[in-house]
């Protein structure tokens, strides 16, 4: 495991930026933490890192958002899904088979329907402005 500390949203963001140089086609991140623990401001970094320019934001209905770049992206946000059936509806499965980089917040909720390839990532509340990222 790896860990980082970041101290601002900003630096949390430049770490996605870096992070996305490293990703591959294929590809799918687990994030993990609390409601504010910076997931979706890590997507922005990855997001930008690829190119994108629309603005990543957490989806209210839309739970599913992909973003034009080379491999797409994909961000899925399960906060709203309590039901492993609510999740298999939403055929993830064959989200999985796509050429994209797929991003994954509350990822826990899917148990079982995790890829075990995934890059697990967990971000930890330590302070106002401070982060632990963990890579597994
Ligand atoms: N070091 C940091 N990394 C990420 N976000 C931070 C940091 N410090 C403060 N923040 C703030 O915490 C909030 C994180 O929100 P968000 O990324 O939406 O979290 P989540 O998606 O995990 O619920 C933002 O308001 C962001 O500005
Ligand atoms: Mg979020």
């Amino acid at each position: 495991m790896q860990t980082f500390i970041t101290e601002s949203a900003e630096e949390t963001r430049g770490f996605g930026k870096k992070l996305a140089a490293k990703l591959q086609e294929g590809t799918v991140i687990a994030l993990t933490g609390q409601l504010g623990a910076g997931k979706t401001t890590l997507i922005q970094g990855i997001a930008q890192g690829l190119g994108i320019k629309d603005p990543v934001t957490s989806p209210t209905f839309i739970l599913i958002n992909e973003y034009p770049s080379n491999p797409p992206l994909i961000h899925l946000d399960l906060y709203r899904l309590d039901s492993e059936t609510q999740i298999e509806d939403l055929g993830i499965e064959d989200y999985f088979e796509k050429p994209a980089i797929m991003v994954i917040e509350w990822a826990e909720k899917l148990g079982t329907l995790l890829p075990s390839n995934a890059i697990k990532i967990e971000l930890e509340v330590l302070g106002d402005n401070k982060r632990r990222i963990a890579i597994c």
